[in-house]
């Protein structure tokens, strides 16, 4: 895929896959099966590193992670992860965000909203494109207590709404909407131009994502509802991403019983 596949895909309402990748056998094994996306996500924090939240994660560790899965990549889209406290000004994201472009990623992700707004300006005049992340912001989680779904009353959703309407008219190309109810992605996903790929946000967004290790089984303890195991019916890794795939374009995944 890409970057300019992104809207056509809305447009012809063809569901846009996303799978995370720190590594490159994975990247390569899930660019092989055909997803359309790679996300570097600094979500690495925990399932690389043992973290329990992704706060810890440096530039360096993402401009190396980008590197790696980048260079594995044939087809999908790669965006990369700005981690915590990476784009606090706006000198510090741009030069943050170049390094990660020119360590192979095409697109940079960044959580929130309206706060970011001199940032996201800065990043897109400067030719670099920017995925927005609203509702749970795992940046601002510290501990489990913290993952909680967001935008469940008016005023919290309306101030997810109005973000994503912001984040849009900033040029943003597209936003990974996390852990919100489904009307409420599906407002969003109707109300805005560019594609939505949601996580934990119902089958009517434009697209969806998981992390690789929660999808397959690796990540340890109990999972959020939003998580479905696609080895357990699969017998290889390459089959489940693929059976993935086709759950998703069909708008099988998720399903009620996976949403909010
Ligand atoms: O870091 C990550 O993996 C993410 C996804 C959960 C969207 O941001």
């Amino acid at each position: 895929m890409k970057h300019s596949d992104l809207s056509r895909y809305k447009q012809k309402g063809e569901k846009i896959t996303c799978l995370t990748a720190y590594d490159a056998s994975m990247a390569s094994l899930i660019d092989s099966a055909g997803v359309d996306t790679i996300l570097i996500g600094d979500s690495l924090g925990m399932v690389i590193q043992g973290a329990e939240n992704t706060r810890s994660v440096s530039m360096e560790d993402m401009i190396y992670h980008t590197s790696i899965v980048s260079g594995a990549c044939k087809q999908s889209l790669v965006i990369a992860d700005m981690p915590f406290n990476s784009y606090e000004d706006t000198q510090s994201a741009l030069s943050n965000a170049k390094a990660l472009i020119d360590h192979g990623a095409e697109m940079i992700k960044i959580e929130g909203g309206i706060e970011h707004t001199e940032v996201i300006k800065a990043l897109i005049s400067n030719n670099i494109n920017v995925c927005g992340h609203l509702g749970l912001q795992p940046q601002l989680v510290i501990d489990s207590s913290d993952y909680k779904v967001q935008g469940r009353d008016k005023s919290s959703a309306k101030l997810i709404i109005d973000n994503a309407m912001l984040l849009e008219s900033l040029g943003v190309s597209v936003l990974v909407l996390e852990c919100v109810p489904s009307d409420l992605a599906k407002v969003i996903s109707e109300q805005i131009k560019i594609p939505t790929i949601g996580i934990g946000a119902g089958r009517d967004c434009d697209g969806q994502v998981l992390v690789s290790y929660d999808m397959l089984g690796i990540t340890s303890g109990r999972q959020p509802r939003f998580v479905r195991n696609f080895l357990n019916s699969q017998d290889s890794i390459s089959a489940a991403v693929k059976s993935y795939i086709k759950e998703v374009k069909t708008g099988t995944f998720p399903s009620d019983s996976e949403s909010y």
